[in-house]
Order: C-alpha cells, then sequence, then structure tokens
C-alpha cells in the first residue's frame, strides 16, 4: 500500500504544453493581461474560472485565507461582495490591505495581487445584493455567517423566516452587504512551464503608471 507522500510523489503537477507568455507583448496596466488572461481561462472552459482565494489578517495579524467569486474587474481593480460582519469583513476594516490568488490549472497561470480593499459604497452593494438569487439574498439577511450553528433547525427556520421577508419587500437590501474593489499595489502574472522555465512578471504601482519586472522563477 503506498503511503500518502508516495501518492503525492507520483502525481503530476504541471503537465502542460501551455501557451507561450509573451513577456516583451504584455501589456503597460495588469487590469488588461489580467483580463485577457481571464478571458483565455472562460474561453478554455475551465469550471469557475471567476473563483479566487482572498487573504487577510486578523486584528492578532494571523493570516486567514478563503475562496470567493470575482464580481468585476475593471481599470480600478478586481472586485468582491461579502458581508461585512462576517470575520473577513472585520477583517478587511481593521486592515484592508489583502491579497487574492488565482489559479488555472488547465493553463498552468496563476495570478497574486497585493492592495487595499476599499468599500464600493451602498449603491454598489444594493446593486449586487439585488442581482444574487433569492436563496443567498435569505442567507445573508440572516447576518450569521461564520457564527457556530446551535442548530440545523435553527437555519432552516431563519432561512425561512427571510425568504419571507423577501417575498414581502423584493427590494430588501441587507445592511451588511458591500462590495470592495482592491486596489493593487502588485500584480504577479506567472506562466508555468512543464520543463520548469516558468515565466514571471510583475508589476508594481509608481505613482499613476506601473513599473515591470521579470523574476527568478
Ligand atoms: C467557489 C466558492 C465561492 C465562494 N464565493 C463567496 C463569495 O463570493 N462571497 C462570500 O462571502 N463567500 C463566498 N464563499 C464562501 C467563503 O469561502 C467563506 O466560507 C465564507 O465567506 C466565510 O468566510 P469568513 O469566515 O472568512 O468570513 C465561496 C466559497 C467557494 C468555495
Amino acid at each position: 500500500m503506498a503511503t500518502m507522500r508516495d501518492q503525492l510523489r507520483e502525481l503530476k503537477s504541471l503537465a502542460g504544453p501551455f501557451e507561450p507568455f509573451d513577456l516583451d507583448a504584455a501589456p503597460s496596466t495588469p487590469t488588461v493581461l489580467f483580463q485577457s488572461w481571464l478571458t483565455a481561462a472562460i474561453a478554455a472552459g475551465l469550471r469557475e474560472p471567476h473563483a479566487m482565494t482572498l487573504s487577510t489578517v486578523d486584528a492578532d495579524g494571523n493570516p486567514d485565507a478563503r475562496v470567493l467569486i470575482l464580481k468585476d474587474i475593471d481599470a480600478r481593480g478586481w472586485h468582491f461582495a461579502i458581508s461585512r460582519g462576517s470575520p473577513k469583513g472585520r477583517q478587511i476594516a481593521h486592515h484592508p490591505q489583502v491579497a487574492l490568488t488565482f489559479y488555472w490549472q488547465a493553463l498552468g497561470r496563476q495570478v497574486r495581487i497585493r492592495g487595499r480593499a476599499v468599500d464600493l459604497g451602498p449603491a454598489a452593494a444594493a446593486a449586487d445584493f439585488l442581482a444574487r438569487v433569492p436563496e443567498a439574498r435569505a442567507a445573508t439577511l440572516l447576518a450569521r455567517q461564520s457564527d457556530v450553528m446551535e442548530s440545523a433547525g435553527a437555519l432552516e427556520e431563519g432561512l425561512e423566516r427571510q425568504a419571507q421577508r423577501i417575498a414581502e419587500a423584493p427590494a430588501i437590501v441587507a445592511p451588511d452587504w458591500a462590495v470592495y474593489v482592491v486596489e493593487a499595489g502588485e500584480v504577479e502574472f506567472w506562466q508555468g512551464d512543464e520543463n520548469r522555465h516558468h515565466l514571471r512578471l510583475l508589476y508594481r504601482r509608481a505613482g499613476d503608471a506601473w513599473s515591470r519586472a521579470r523574476l527568478w522563477p
């Protein structure tokens, strides 16, 4: 019986071939390059290409991380939507510097973003909230995310109560809901290579412009 270590050793990683990454042709801003990589991930039919890991730190300086959905990407940055009262929301309120990580396995691509999460305010929150399915809205209206659950019955009962509120007032918006944009200071594009000649391009904000540097693999 192979040990877990043996099984892990046997697993392939970064088995290409992958698309070439032309560093010289990279655009001057990372959001433009990100959009083209995301478009490629969507076109390749990857599942959940918009799933990303959001890393935060808590009030004691301890790191935390979880997967979220990317809601938009524009010239300002990367958008996500969460409850302000959740652990991650409280962590961002205390320390708005965050990191986002994308991994598109079939393309051998990783993108790492470091920056500041900025709350886009009530209008953006309401528009995002009302575009969500009623079940998701009901769960958010409960405002209990990541609390310890006393009983599954309490969850069902709470969801039913919130579904009823939505049925009575379809335009209701959870006061806790927020859309954030991550305004990046650094963005790194990592293109894996099966021969381990990985290509890495780091964008660093320099005032209104971006510097670009190639990193050792
Ligand atoms: C694929 C995927 C997408 C998710 N998208 C979101 C999201 O957009 N917003 C969100 O608040 N939680 C999302 N979650 C749940 C979070 O990972 C997390 O469990 C939850 O937000 C509680 O995190 P916290 O305790 O750190 O606040 C998603 C989970 C997965 C696996």
